[in-house]
């Protein structure tokens, strides 16, 4: 099928990517020059694994393009729309500044019969109001939210765990349905669950999904909370009540918190838009689970200034990670950057280094110093703090080694993703996030 992908971000670059991948003939277009001329180059613009070989294989079979020009759309059979949604400047609402523009600067460019389908996160009703525009063109407006998760785009855009499309009523929507079932034929051969709803249900969905990762996240870390208070580790709690199907392991970190371009800025949209609907209690609790994240930064910090005795002025501090989470070099409401700031606002030498993620940190924070190697950055610190859960910290750092770089020996593990005892046993004062 012909396919094109407005907005060639992590949502669009990948998904057009993806979806030449699985055989279809797809144009990606963007406003951002620089960024089509990298693609067009068969240069992923950022990091994700995975990206830079379906992007070279695409390109080089002849079915995947990019380009500058909205007219390049024209003669797609469907329309992704994957722009972003940022937090609006000045509010906790969404930016839709970006989505309305593409749609506005498609629609001369609609046939009778086309599918707009957009992948964007927006605020439910959002694509009713814009259906009322694409309807007079004779093309159809569809909702396919996107649930991939950075890290994993190019699995979860192959091979999603379900798929989700909002369809209007009647013949027009079963038609746009069996056009969608085509592109994502590969799923459907599998039986990968895939529902077809109305257009606020598809949009809810997407909004809702993030809502409660969000406050999984924060229930645990208001557990973390608790523990500090009264000795108990959190780690071994979330084991215990993940064994509980009803419940499950996963997203039951605690640490620093969630971060980065969806999470945050989504729980924020979907309060503005509860009280723009005159909801707003309904999900009142979405600003306790922002509270209680915002929270852990703060005890990260306090963490590292506690142990040096109530100031970290003149400490030379090495944090190891910049990213959002690992396997990505999204800085985006980075919990990670943020402890690292928060340091160097205290008047620390704060270092940074991170796998991947160096460019995009020092690009918001030149203030800072990073440090490319690990061993590198760890050289003469008088504590280290994780807050990127990275294999090469992780898994790969070992303590001793460590203990022969650093001139102090505290550790603060803000992802609770180091064997304590291990460090304990090289001489560290380990001090983790909800653990005694
Ligand atoms: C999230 C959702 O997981 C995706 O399903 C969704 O498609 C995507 O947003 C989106 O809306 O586009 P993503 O932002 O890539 O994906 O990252 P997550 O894996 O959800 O992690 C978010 C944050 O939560 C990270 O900062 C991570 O470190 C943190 N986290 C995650 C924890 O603190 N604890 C956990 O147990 C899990």
């Amino acid at each position: 099928m012909r396919l094109s992908v407005i907005g060639c971000g992590y949502l669009g670059a990948v998904h057009a990517a993806a979806m030449a991948s699985i055989g279809h003939e797809v144009v990606g277009i963007d406003v951002d020059e620089r960024k089509i001329a990298s693609l067009s180059n068969g240069e992923a613009p950022f990091f994700e694994p995975g990206l830079q070989e379906i992007l070279s294989d695409g390109l080089a079979s002849g079915r995947l393009r990019f380009s500058t020009d909205m007219a390049d759309a024209a003669g797609a059979a469907v329309h992704f729309i994957g722009v972003g949604t940022p937090q609006q400047k000045d509010g906790y609402a969404a930016d839709l500044t970006y989505v309305n523009a593409a749609v506005d600067a498609l629609i001369p460019h609609l046939a009778e019969g086309d599918i707009v389908a957009g992948k964007s996160t927006v605020p439910v009703g959002t694509a009713a109001t814009l259906a009322e525009r694409v309807t007079p063109t004779g093309a159809t407006l569809v909702w396919n939210p996107e649930f991939l998760r950075e890290g994993w785009a190019v699995q979860d855009t192959v091979d999603p765990d379900r798929l989700v499309a909002g369809v209007p009523a009647g013949p027009e929507g079963e038609r746009a349905a069996d056009i969608l079932r085509e592109v994502y034929h590969p799923s459907v051969a599998k039986n990968t669950p895939f529902i077809i709803t109305d257009l606020a249900t598809a949009e809810l969905v997407k909004v809702a999904a993030n809502a409660f990762l969000a406050t999984k996240i924060s229930f645990i870390n208001a557990m973390a909370e608790i523990a500090e208070v009264t000795g108990a580790d959190v780690t071994t709690l979330a084991d215990a009540i993940g064994h509980d199907a009803r419940i499950g392991r996963r997203f039951l970190g605690a640490g620093i918190g969630f971060g980065g371009g969806c999470l945050p800025k989504d729980i924020r949209a979907f309060s503005a838009r509860a009280e723009e609907l005159g909801r707003g209690e309904s999900v009142a609790f979405l600003r306790e689970v922002d509270a209680i994240n915002m929270r852990r930064r703060d005890r990260a910090v306090d963490l590292v200034v506690s142990a040096f005795g109530g100031s970290v002025f003149k400490k030379n501090i090495t944090v190891l990670g910049a990213a959002f989470k690992p396997h990505s070099d999204d800085t985006r409401d980075s919990p990670a950057l943020d402890v690292a700031v928060r340091l160097h606002g205290l008047g620390a030498w704060v270092t940074v280094t991170d796998p991947e993620a160096i460019e995009n940190a020092r690009r918001i924070h030149p203030q800072l110093n990073y440090v490319e190697d690990r061993d590198e950055a760890l050289r003469a610190a008088d504590a280290v703090i994780v807050v990127t859960e990275w294999d090469e910290y992780r898994r790969e750092l070992d303590p001793a080694h460590a203990a022969t770089l650093t001139a102090g020996r505290l550790i603060v593990d803000g992802r609770n993703c180091l064997d304590a005892d291990a460090w304990r046993a090289a001489g560290w004062d380990y001090r983790g996030m909800g653990r005694p």
